[in-house]
């Protein structure tokens, strides 16, 4: 499903450059669960942002799902991220004047689909999450965890094939974090997600069955169980 080969990201930095991801090699079957880890500007984020189609590689070659995006105007990688890619990010990214529902629905808009429909699919996605009851809320009246789950339903309510979450219990206690990966887990299980989560966690790393190490831009161990 995703193969990238050679993948180089450098940033322009005033007069020099970053050089976030040094030549990484990754090959990700449909259906997998892997955990990314790594120190912090090991360029893990880099790297789930081009995985994810919001940003291409410097040089190096990324397909996904047989097509070249490498090379893909931001257009066409736009059409892809809202057909292919839901995303989780350690922020909730929610907007705080919109309900729980809208919030989740927001996807589905920007794909053109109609109000009743967009409302079904919304509520099921809540459902799947199980924040059924909370829908009406907002933001500001919900807890972390719960926050955590409205972006979850958010990602899922498009049913991508890849589920892309960068740091998703950062924000979050143990307990509460522990809640959220078990919800990634299942997704994978039951709905066959591709699911690829970044953590600094080992024990959320743990979870899934495939540990991939990122160290100075560079992948240094990919451990399968
Ligand atoms: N937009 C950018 N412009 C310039 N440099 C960047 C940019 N984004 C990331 N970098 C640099 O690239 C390197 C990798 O950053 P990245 O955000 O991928 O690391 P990370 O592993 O996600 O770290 P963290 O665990 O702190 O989130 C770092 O040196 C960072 O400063
Ligand atoms: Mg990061």
């Amino acid at each position: 499903m995703i193969e990238l080969q050679a993948v180089h990201k450098n940033y322009r930095m005033g007069a020099g450059e970053v050089h976030a991801l040094r030549g990484v090699d990754l090959l990700i079957s449909a259906g997998e669960f892997v955990s990314i880890m790594g120190p912090s500007g090991s360029g893990k984020s880099t790297l789930m942002n081009i995985i994810g189609c919001l940003d291409t590689p410097s040089q190096g070659s990324y397909r996904l799902e047989d097509q070249q995006v490498s090379t893909l105007s931001d257009d066409a990688l736009a059409g892809i991220r809202n057909r292919k890619i839901g995303f989780v990010f350690q922020s909730f990214n929610l907007l705080p004047r919109q309900s729980a529902e809208e919030n989740v629905e927001l996807p589905l808009l920007y794909a053109g689909v109609e109000r009743r429909r967009r409302r079904e699919m919304a509520r099921r996605a809540l459902e799947r999450v199980n924040l059924a009851e909370r829908g009406r809320h907002r933001p500001s009246e919900l807890s972390g965890g719960e926050c955590q789950r409205v972006a979850i339903a958010r990602a899922l309510v498009n049913q991508p094939a890849l589920l892309l979450a960068d740091e998703p219990t950062g924000n979050l206690d143990q307990k509460v974090g522990r809640e959220i990966t078990g919800l990634f887990a299942s997704l994978n299980r039951d709905l066959g997600m591709t699911v690829i989560l970044v953590t600094h966690d080992p024990e959320v790393a743990s979870l899934a069955p495939r540990r991939v190490r990122l160290l100075d831009g560079l992948i240094v161990a990919d451990e399968r169980e």
